[in-house]
């Protein structure tokens, strides 16, 4: 890792078509953000990059079903989007979007590039076009029975019923989605990227190159299957328009501009750019969900081989889905938590779905997310391990010694034992880190608070207090360095909650490298006032939620 001076860290940009859910936050936002709060606290050079998707068929299938343009269909969605990452702590360095000036130039330039290079090749194809409509139909567009299942309401990409994926000349007696007319076949010329020119490079890079990749995106097949012409041009009236004369009426293929949406965004945010993007000296991390794998592998990286002059991704850690109590997250069935919902309906208690989501983390395969689990972690965890250990350290030292650090005596084998237990905690939880594996990084870190439950519990100040006030200073002091360890540890995963902790103890954050140390908090250091870090939920705050959501099923 030392080769590297700065970080680029990218995350999916959601489609701008709904309101984000927990899925996106567990598979993508949370874990990165962990990621980059730990490298920031490290003192690390690191640029944060996320933004809205704003082009593509989800949008305009939204806008025409609601009657209004595609742009208003992301004005709105941008806005809850842009608010929830805020709320949840996702700490940006900047969230833009991909409707952005800065964005169709540079996505248009790059394709303008790539196409006066002589990078693309020219296709001409038979597509569905509704004579009504006056339009060539997207995939989307276009149902029709299923050939493999014989659902009705197939679409021409894939049917929803069995999951084949279909092209739309599969479909038995395709309509269009637009008018109810049967399409015709219509010739129509597009620019396709050769993928299977890069193939030989891509395995090269990937197969040889990339070994250390998580299993889920390193053993993935599209490779061993031979790579075919993508096609980046589309007859749509959505989308960054084909900057050549010849392509009236199309734009560019949403996967070709959105990936360069990463590229824009870090434009807008800083004119220094190019030193993010085109210096091998940086390091850049795309986060993103299986779904999008092949994008971030395959296809983006031979668009940036193919321009020629910006640097690839060293990782792509990749998360597997969360369902939700048991079935698939959907937001056409509304099988979701919503973000803007859940902080209405849990005001407040961000820090508790992050660590949920994290303890959860579809890091290796699909998970579960049940509203029983998320009560459960918060009860038995945030607030039985952490919160009680906090708690107790800074009340029993407000109590015995006027909230002041009081100063270590002589150390019991007891005291050193626990001392180089937790010194370790650094290394652990860094190796974690480093290698993406958040669940357990987090757990490593609960591990801390632990320790210093049995510390206390094993040492009981508050019966010493009557006898041995010498011992309660030192065991109340070691307890104090423990919790300022804490407030270290988890700033990455519960940043509000540990800033309101660093307020209780009375400092600025201390900064990851002192993680560890027994020194953190001087003798004599007057501590802030405290206060319970999270409460416990009750059964009849669970209970609504789930019938909240068994209304849902009962609608669907
Ligand atoms: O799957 C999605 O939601 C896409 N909008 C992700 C795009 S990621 C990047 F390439 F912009
Ligand atoms: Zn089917």
């Amino acid at each position: 890792m030392a080769k590297f001076k700065r970080n680029l860290i990218t995350t999916a940009l959601p489609y701008a078509n709904g309101p984000v859910h927990i899925g996106h936050l567990a598979g993508v936002y949370v874990p990165a953000d962990i990621y980059v709060r730990y490298l920031r606290q490290k003192g690390e050079e690191v640029v944060f990059i996320g933004g809205s998707d704003e082009h593509g068929v989800p949008i305009t299938i939204k806008a025409q079903k609601e009657g209004v343009t595609p742009q208003d269909i992301v004005d709105r969605y941008h806005q809850i989007i842009k608010d929830s990452f805020e709320e949840f702590g996702i700490s940006f360095d900047i969230y833009s979007r991909t409707s952005s000036k800065t964005h169709h130039e540079l996505s248009s330039a790059f394709f303008k590039k790539l196409y006066d290079e002589g990078k693309f090749i020219e296709k001409t194809s038979m597509q569905f076009y509704d004579e009504k409509a006056g339009q060539f139909l997207a995939d989307r567009y276009i149902v029709g029975k299923c050939p493999h299942c014989g659902n009705e309401r197939a679409y021409g990409d894939q049917c929803e019923a069995c999951g084949t994926s279909l092209n739309a000349t599969d479909l038995i007696d395709p309509v269009s989605a637009v008018t109810g007319n049967k399409p015709e076949l219509k010739e129509t010329k597009h620019w396709y990227l050769p993928l299977d020119r890069y193939e030989d490079w891509l395995k090269e890079w990937i197969l040889e190159g990339h070994k250390e990749w998580k299993s889920n995106v390193y053993g993935q097949s599209w490779l061993d299957n031979g790579l075919q012409p993508r096609a980046v041009t589309r007859d749509l009236d959505w989308g960054v328009p084909v900057p050549l004369d010849e392509a009236k009426g199309k734009v560019l293929y949403v996967w070709f501009d959105a990936p360069i949406g990463y590229i824009s965004a870090t434009k807008d945010l800083t004119p220094e750019w190019e030193k993010y993007w085109k210096d091998p000296e940086t390091r850049m991390i795309h986060f993103i969900g299986k779904d999008n794998i092949v994008f971030h592998c395959i296809i983006f990286p031979a668009m940036l081989k193919a321009e020629g002059s910006y640097i690839l991704p060293d990782n792509v850690p990749a998360n597997e889905f969360l369902n939700l109590e048991g079935d698939k997250i959907s937001t056409s069935r509304n099988w979701a938590v919503w973000l803007n919902e859940y902080l209405v309906d849990m005001p407040g208690k961000q820090d508790v779905l992050r660590y949920v989501l994290t303890a959860n983390a579809p890091e290796t395969k699909d998970n579960d997310f049940t509203c029983k689990d998320f009560q459960a972690r918060n009860n038995n965890e945030l607030v039985a391990i952490l919160g009680n250990f906090v708690n107790r350290a800074l009340v029993l030292t407000e109590k015995y010694f006027e909230g002041k650090v009081p100063a270590a005596g002589e150390l019991t084998d007891y005291d050193r034992q626990t001392l180089t237990d937790f010194a370790n905690v650094k290394a652990d939880v860094e190796r974690l880190l480093d290698t993406y594996h958040f669940r357990d990084a987090q757990k490593e870190a609960m591990n801390l608070a632990r320790i210093g439950n049995k510390y206390l519990a094993d040492t009981e100040p508050w019966k010493l207090a009557k006898t041995d006030m010498a011992r309660v200073a030192t065991i109340m002091n070691i307890a104090l360095q423990i919790t300022a360890n804490l407030a270290i540890a988890f700033e990455p995963f519960l940043p509000f909650s540990m800033e309101k902790l660093n307020k209780m103890l009375n400092v600025e954050p201390l900064g990851w490298n002192r993680l560890g140390s027994t020194d953190l908090l001087e003798a004599g250091h007057q501590l802030g006032k405290s206060e319970l870090l999270f409460e416990k939920i009750e059964d009849s705050v669970i209970e609504a939620q789930v019938q909240k959501l068994l209304d849902t099923k009962k609608a669907n």
